[in-house]
């Protein structure tokens, strides 16, 4: 079975999707991780952002591996680097690239082709998985998401304020939503659910009813 989240940065997907497939015994597919390791690989081969082939055959033959929640290139563990401010600068050449979204949900498939998946983004129930079981669309209010990231950031010793984050948010949402292929929308046979006051634990529990229905 195949179980696709996706929606806008800062819904709390990943935390949710993890610990959805935890509760389902599902693997996790994080395929925003499979975006960011195109673009740290792009930046330590010092590569012509303007030059895509080359960013394509970078993501042709992604060293990557998924062990638990680690995120490993050529062995190596990236899954800290992959989240640095500068990386997510970069993302956008790699998801803006249609060569390397192809290569990325050719991917996708590959790992989701044997056992059963909760798969998080941005495109796994419009392009990746259209025929996926259950298909779900997760959003918070811009706000609520901008506060839920500062508390974050709170927490590992950085303080911002909302309105930084906010700017930051606006404009990765414009990027995701403008993006042409593989763009930010909700499949029109998900179920949108929006999480503006509930805990990570209530959202959980809430989709894993949604996927039980289905299952
Ligand atoms: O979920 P995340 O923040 O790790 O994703 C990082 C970026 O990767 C996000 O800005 C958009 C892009 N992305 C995408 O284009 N398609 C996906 N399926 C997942 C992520």
């Amino acid at each position: 079975m195949i179980v696709t989240i996706d929606g806008p940065a800062g819904a709390g997907k990943s935390t949710v999707a993890r610990q959805l497939a935890d509760k389902l015994g599902f693997d996790f597919l994080d395929t925003g991780a499979m975006y960011r390791c195109v673009a740290l690989l792009g930046s330590r081969q010092q590569i012509d952002w303007a030059d895509q082939p080359a960013l394509a055959a970078i993501a042709a033959a992604l060293p990557l591996e998924f062990d638990g929640a680690r995120v490993l290139l050529e062995g190596e563990d990236v899954s800290a680097e992959i989240r640095t401010p500068e990386v997510t600068a970069l993302i956008h050449y790699a998801a803006d690239n249609t060569q390397v979204r192809e290569a990325m949900v050719a991917l996708q498939r590959k790992l989701a082709a044997e056992d059963d998946v909760v798969t998080e983004g941005r495109d796994q129930g419009t392009v990746a998985f259209p025929h996926a079981e259950c298909k779900i669309f997760l959003s918070a209010s811009a706000e609520e998401r901008a506060k839920r990231r500062v508390e974050q950031m709170r927490q590992a010793g950085k303080e911002v304020s909302v309105e930084q984050v906010l700017e930051q948010q606006n404009l990765r949402d414009q990027q995701d939503e403008a993006r042409e292929v593989g763009g930010l929308k909700a499949a029109d046979d998900a179920l949108v659910v929006i999480t503006d006051g509930m805990r990570a634990f209530e959202v959980v529990e809430h989709l894993e009813r949604l996927v039980r229905i289905r299952m």
